[in-house]
């Protein structure tokens, strides 16, 4: 088994005297929440561009944004930004140099920094990409969902094949890491459809692969009006595992329920996240979440972009909700990431960084181990494949401990 990379923030000493060294690794979230239309699916964040969008305002706003954070992490390293959105490549490269010099300006951006940007392939232009990656992103993730062209209609997205595949082509002759976005259980999608989309997928040689099954999120129009033809819960499964058998078959791993690697090219931001890292989350609707010796904050953005601007215009601070995380809440919200990833983490990662003792969460462990639901080695918290399967009922033995 590959071991995951950990990323320390080394000893480096506050002003006010407090070692760092024990804090985890930060990260940098910055929300686009625009694209060229909604698709009929999606609950993200995300608003269909009516009119022109003016980006030098939005950049200007999150450098404004990120100055505000910059007191709650001040000395602490940056290991990595993923700008997300919506769709950031919407935004000219131009935006995106001014955001990161912004970024690189006020912060202190690790030099290895990994620097992912979304992107959608029905806004790639050869040009555009050359900028991102001279503008210093070194991961595209690119959002394909699938390679038949009446799948895309049927989920109302703005590429064909042709574009996915021309947009695959110059991304990895351009970054270093290139992932692509894949859903399942689509709309009469049968086992041997979602099996050639995979092929195709491998045939690109990407080494990083996000397969998602399409759920329908209650306030989207598919959440509303579900499209017809839809695989079952049976089918679904048998389309599941039909992808996790061929993507293992070609060298890829699976480090979280979702996420697959070749040669350990693991998304590191994403790694953060679910190792129960910290992260500034800056833009429309963003979210954060920042430690301190004594306390862990979740920060939220307001979502309307409109709402958002003013705000950042005005006083950031109104934009701005931060709510300390109740410790009693710790010990679910460390486990619901950690269990996501099938290696788990260390078992002494959760005092270190939730600041609660693992004597509070023993009885859970000791009954999840079992129920064959946790992996009894006492080095690690993972789940098993049983927990894996059933997530969910693993969790609910973490709550409110
Ligand atoms: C913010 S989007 C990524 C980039 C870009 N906006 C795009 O769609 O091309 C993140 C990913 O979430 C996944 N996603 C969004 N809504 C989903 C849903 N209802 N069910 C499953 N996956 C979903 C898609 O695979 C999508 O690429
Ligand atoms: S392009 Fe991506 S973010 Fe935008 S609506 Fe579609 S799935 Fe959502």
């Amino acid at each position: 088994m590959n071991e995951f990379p950990v990323y320390t923030d080394g000893l480096l000493t506050r002003h006010d005297g407090i070692s760092l060294h024990t804090l985890p690794p930060l990260s940098l979230y910055v929300h686009i929440p625009w694209c060229i239309r909604k698709c009929p699916y999606c609950d993200f964040n995300s608003h269909q561009i009516k009119q022109p969008v003016d980006e030098t305002v939005y950049v200007e706003a999150l450098l404004r944004d990120l100055e505000s954070e910059l007191p709650y992490f001040w000395g602490r390293p940056i290991h990595s930004i993923f700008i997300g959105g919506g769709t950031p490549s919407v935004f000219s490269a131009h935006a995106i140099d001014d955001l990161l010099s912004g970024i690189r300006a006020r912060t202190q951006l690790l030099a290895n920094a990994e620097i992912t940007l979304e992107a959608n392939p029905g806004t790639f232009e050869k040009q555009r990409f050359q900028d991102f990656a001279a503008a210093g992103i070194n991961r595209l993730s690119i959002g394909v969902q699938s390679f038949d062209d009446r799948k895309l209609a049927a989920l109302g997205r703005i590429h064909n094949r042709q574009e996915a595949l021309a947009a695959i082509e110059t991304a990895l002759s351009l970054f270093p890491q290139v992932n692509i976005d894949l859903m399942y259980a689509l709309p009469d999608q049968s086992i041997k459809d979602a099996q050639a989309d995979i092929k195709t997928a491998l045939d690109t040689g990407v080494n990083h692969i996000s397969a998602y099954q399409l759920t329908m999120e209650p306030n989207t129009p598919f959440g509303h009006t579900p499209p017809a033809r839809l695989p079952d819960e049976e089918g679904s499964d048998d389309i599941e595992t039909k992808i996790h058998q061929e993507l293992a078959a070609a060298g890829f791993e699976r480090y979280e329920i979702s996420a697959f690697a070749r040669a350990q090219q693991y998304c590191r931001h994403n790694l953060n996240y679910w190792q129960f890292g910290d992260y500034i989350g800056i833009g429309a609707g963003a979210h954060g979440k920042l430690s301190s010796a004594n306390n862990m904050v979740r920060t939220t953005r307001v979502r309307h972009p409109k709402d958002y601007l003013a705000a950042m215009q005005d006083k950031p601070e109104v934009a701005i909700d931060r709510q300390n995380v109740l410790p009693q809440a710790l010990p679910f919200e460390f486990m619901m990431n950690a269990l996501r990833l099938t290696q788990g983490v260390p078992t002494h990662w959760f005092s270190e960084r939730t600041g609660r003792d693992i004597s509070c969460i023993q009885p859970a462990i000791t009954q999840a181990v079992k129920r064959g639901l946790l992996d009894p080695q006492p080095q690690f918290l993972k789940a098993t494949a049983l927990g894996q399967r059933f997530l969910n009922d693993l969790l609910a033995l973490f709550l409110e401990n």
